[in-house]
């Protein structure tokens, strides 16, 4: 079942996020034309358009994923796109058919097809009845957000068509991502990132959770490095077919505050807790990663200070030729 190079990876949610950016580091490594790009609502960028193939996919519809992975000879699905938690809770019933139906397209062409896939978990599968500090790699799932949910039921999903199906089906459960080129799309954790374009571009932002809410989180260039080196893993090296724990920093808004003023020191914060606080509420302060670490050799290099630096930084820049 495992094929031994990879000769065309297509990544579905290409606009977001996290596919924005992971595409082009792809390409970098296996050459523009062997990485398609799919997105759906949101228009691709410039970057994303000029480095290689790029098409328009809902991957709700079987069909539609079947004919690009025929059409590009496709044996490596990056599978992204999805509903995240909070913007999940404003249609629970819309996240669940599109994550899970999404997930289920995947799967089963992967089984057909002989495809490897990387389909990202959460600290979503986490609730309330989980150790909130540390959270284990084997804490119980009882998720309160439709998300989450979605998250939980994918996870056995790929357990079940790598035990039953031998489909090499990788993921880890990310904790927060903060980046400097594609905003998120409706998590709980897109505080992280709205607060530095705010803190650049007025000097103030006010942040829908309270000031004291840890949770975990990672930079982007951690962010796409776990999904690489994962997939690039001897599969002997792949214990765990539901989902990989990893995390790279822990910290508050009030933490992430006091670290941005060292650069912006008339930088102010606003806090107006929402709905979202109530998420955040359920989830893990920190995670323990370290059978991503024992068995792959999970390593992240930014903390809150270099992440914090590299974010002003960039978005500094932008800012200043009139691109923010
Ligand atoms: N960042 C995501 C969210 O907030 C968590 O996976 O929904």
């Amino acid at each position: 079942m495992y094929r031994k190079h990879s000769k065309r990876i297509l990544v579905t949610g290409a606009t977001g996020q996290i596919g924005s950016e992971l595409t082009l580091e792809l390409r970098a490594k296996y050459g523009g034309e062997n990485v398609v790009a799919a997105g759906h609502k949101r228009k691709p960028g410039e970057a994303l358009l000029s480095s290689g193939p790029f098409e328009f996919l809902d991957t709700t519809r079987k069909e539609d994923i079947e004919k690009i992975v025929k059409e590009y000879d496709v044996d490596t699905v990056y599978h992204l796109a999805a509903v995240l938690s909070a913007v999940g809770e404003e249609n629970p019933q819309n996240a669940w058919n599109i994550n899970m139906g999404s997930l289920y397209n995947v799967l089963e062409i992967a089984r057909q097809y002989c495809l490897k896939v990387f389909w990202p978990s959460s600290i979503a599968v986490f609730g309330p009845e989980a150790p909130r500090v540390k959270t284990p790699q084997n804490a119980v799932l009882i998720p309160r957000t439709m998300y989450g949910v979605t998250k939980v039921a994918g996870e056995l999903l790929c357990n079940y068509y790598f035990l039953r199906y031998g489909v090499d089906v990788r993921s880890v459960r990310y904790p927060g991502i903060i980046s400097s080129e594609t905003p998120p799309g409706g998590g709980t954790t897109d505080y992280a990132v709205e607060i530095f374009y705010e803190a650049i571009r007025r000097r103030h932002y006010t942040c829908f959770l309270r000031a004291d809410t840890v949770l975990p989180m990672m930079y982007m260039p951690d962010c796409i490095n776990a999904a690489i080196t994962l997939m690039e893993a001897d599969p002997s090296r792949v214990r765990c077919r539901t989902s990989y724990n990893v995390t790279a920093m822990s910290f508050s808004p009030a933490e992430l505050v006091a670290e941005i003023k060292k650069y912006i020191p008339d930088f102010v914060c606003e806090y107006k807790p929402d709905f979202r606080q109530k998420i955040a509420d359920s989830w893990p302060m920190s995670i323990d990663d370290s059978e991503a670490r024992k068995d792959w050799g999970w390593s992240p290099k930014y903390d809150l200070a270099s992440m914090t630096r590299d974010m002003i930084d960039k978005l500094s820049k932008r800012f200043v030729e009139g691109r923010l």
